[in-house]
């Protein structure tokens, strides 16, 4: 049965700037984090500290967090902002940043797992064993993240039972939820219902969030079924913004406007406020001079 509330997670600043060609600023990046959590956004990604020869656009994101915690806005202040770490030298940098909450990621696919972290499945579980060991020694929450939980854009179709073992792996490492990507949005709702079925065999649901790239105009329906299920956690970018840069062809997230749209019809609680939540996507869209990706948003505003 449906959920009651939702909680919404906001990667828009993360996902969505990852790939982003124009780079923006420390300036932007914080702006756009600021305006979102005045829409009453509580879990938000900030950043990743990754290489910055892979993906130059997340460099900095120290400083974005230094401006956050100096920030005056009580919306700011009440917000929790997490920022991936693929490794040991991205955890201490992560700390070193005062970060409240980092994410660790990993796929389903071997292919996938090599092109974006450069590592086999198997050795990123264990770089992760020595992410957790000191994260747990701070008390730090970690995120993980399975990655291509329905289809790769290398190894094409995925098994459910593959993604249910990566995910009970780093759920079983301590991880206290499990995202799970359809990192190039080709799932639809009863692959990804098939999927879900084998996950939650393993871990509870209430540990679970969904994580829809909306490549082929799926994502609103898969994140239905998962409702459907009683999954209460979306993870979702403003304005559509995003990608993965090592999957091809993946284009931006679930928009954030459209899903709070959805949610408000169904009489479920998010405690965003969505007008305010669509002039953040326009305004970010206008910053970074690309269109509008959210139906919702353009329907609004027009
Ligand atoms: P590597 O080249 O194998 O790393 O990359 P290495 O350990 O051999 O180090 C090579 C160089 O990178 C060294 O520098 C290191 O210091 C540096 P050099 O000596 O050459 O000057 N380095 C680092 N610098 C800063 N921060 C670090 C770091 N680690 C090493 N943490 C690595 C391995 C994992 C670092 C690399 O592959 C990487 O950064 N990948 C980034 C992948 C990424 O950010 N992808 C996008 C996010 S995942 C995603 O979008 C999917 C998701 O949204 C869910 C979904 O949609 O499915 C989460
Ligand atoms: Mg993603």
């Amino acid at each position: 049965s449906f959920p009651r509330q939702v909680q919404i997670i906001e990667v828009g600043a993360r996902d969505g700037l990852q790939n982003e060609p124009s780079h923006p600023d420390v300036a932007t990046r914080v702006e756009l984090l600021e305006r979102l959590t005045k829409s009453g956004i509580k879990h938000l990604e900030a950043g990743s500290f990754v290489s910055p020869k892979w993906v130059p656009q997340m460099t900095k994101t120290d400083e974005v967090l230094a401006a956050l915690q100096a920030s005056q806005q009580a919306d700011v202040q009440q917000a929790t902002f997490s920022v991936l770490t693929p490794n040991l030298k991205g955890l201490e940098a992560a700390v070193q940043a005062q970060a409240q909450e980092v994410a660790i990621f990993s796929a389903a696919s071997e292919s996938f797992t090599q092109k974006n972290i450069n590592c086999s499945i198997q050795e990123s579980l264990q770089r992760f064993d020595a992410i957790m060991a000191q994260a747990q020694q701070i008390n730090l929450p970690v995120r993980g993240y399975v990655s291509t939980v329905v289809a790769c854009p290398y190894e094409g179709k995925i098994q459910p039972q593959k993604v249910a073992e990566v995910a009970k792996h780093l759920y079983e490492m301590g991880c206290y939820e499990i995202s799970l990507g359809d990192t190039i949005g080709a799932a639809t709702p009863f692959e990804f219902k098939a999927m879900l079925e084998a996950v939650i065999q393993e871990i509870p649901m209430e540990a679970l969030a969904v994580h829809c790239h909306d490549t082929y105009g799926q994502a609103l329906a898969n994140i239905y079924v998962s409702l459907e299920m009683g999954i209460n956690k979306v993870d979702s970018a403003i304005a559509g913004l995003g990608g993965c840069p090592y999957a091809k062809g993946a284009s931006g997230n679930v928009a954030t406007e459209d899903v709070v749209y959805m949610l408000q019809g169904m009489n479920i609680e998010t405690g965003i406020g969505l007008q305010a939540l669509c002039e953040t996507g326009q305004w970010i869209c206008q910053k970074l001079n690309r269109s509008n990706q959210s139906k919702v948003g353009k329907a609004m505003l027009a």
